[in-house]
């Protein structure tokens, strides 16, 4: 397993589901964890019990989709850290499922600020931190919707496959400063956003285990797998890696 002793990380949505899977792995692994999510008690318990276990965890709240939330999480990770060694842009929203026709205005804005403008004004910010301590890594967390875009899932499709182009252009421009900065797009594992839309959806839980050539949902741990790879890797950055059962094979 990586060892990710003297590290800081910071993830986003980190209180639950695939976030709270990576906040305790990259404890487990050694790292400070930093847990950044909108409801500060969330973010608290979970570095509390992460404390409790023996590793090293803060939580912030913070909501992505707001840049006052993102300059003063940055302030206080200065403060309080120093430093960020990885960013993991991991929290994301699908509050507009339905067809374009029936989507509003006020749905669009709300999904490009938290999946797109989001993770982009944040890895800004830590990108000129990471700089300064000689580098680090940015993993940003999309979909495989970014690469087949469902119908009556526009905008999530749309904001996480502009996740993915900002991805490359991230990588471009930060290589200079020894930054790598890749993507992970997974399909279908088990957390409240899929459970959610098993409960409202009839029928969705089969159409999403017929998607995958593996014929099932993951679980949430063999999503943290490509992430610690492309956290250690050392010379891999722009890349796409997709972790979806078979979904986009076929
Ligand atoms: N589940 C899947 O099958 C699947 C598949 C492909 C991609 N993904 C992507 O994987 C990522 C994680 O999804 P998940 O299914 O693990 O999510 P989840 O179980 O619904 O958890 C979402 C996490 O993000 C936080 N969050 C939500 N909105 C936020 C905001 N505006 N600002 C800051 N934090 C926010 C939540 O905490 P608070 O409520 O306290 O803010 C929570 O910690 C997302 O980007 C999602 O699009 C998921």
């Amino acid at each position: 397993m990586p060892d990710f002793k003297d590290q800081t990380v910071l993830i986003t949505g980190g209180s639950r589901g695939l976030g709270k899977a990576m906040s305790l792995g990259f404890a487990q692994q050694g790292a400070t964890v930093i847990i950044a999510s909108r409801k500060q008690d969330s973010c608290a318990a979970l570095a509390d019990e992460i404390t409790q276990q023996g590793g090293k965890a803060i939580g912030i709240a913070a909501n992505i989709g707001k840049t006052d939330d993102i300059d003063a999480l940055v302030s206080q990770i200065k403060t309080r850290c120093g430093r960020v060694d990885l960013l993991i842009n991991n929290a994301g929203t699908n509050i507009a499922l339905g067809p374009l026709t029936d989507l509003t205005p006020e749905q669009f804005d709300k999904m490009y600020q938290v999946n797109l403008r989001g993770p982009w004004y944040l890895a800004s910010q830590i990108a000129p931190m990471m700089a300064a301590s000689g580098g680090g890594s940015i993993i940003n967390i999309l979909s495989v919707a970014a690469m087949r875009p469902p119908a009556f899932n526009g905008f999530y499709a749309a904001t996480k496959s502009g996740l993915e182009s900002m991805t490359k252009v991230m990588a471009q421009e930060w290589a200079e400063d020894n930054i790598r900065v890749n993507a992970i797009a997974p399909g279908p594992y088990r957390s409240d956003l899929v459970d959610s839309s098993i409960a409202a959806i009839p029928g969705f839980e089969e159409g999403m285990r017929n998607s995958t050539l593996l014929k099932r949902i993951a679980e949430t741990e063999e999503i943290l797998k490509p992430v610690f790879y492309l956290a250690t890797d050392g010379n891999i950055t722009g890349i796409t890696l997709i972790a979806d059962g078979g979904l986009t094979a076929h």
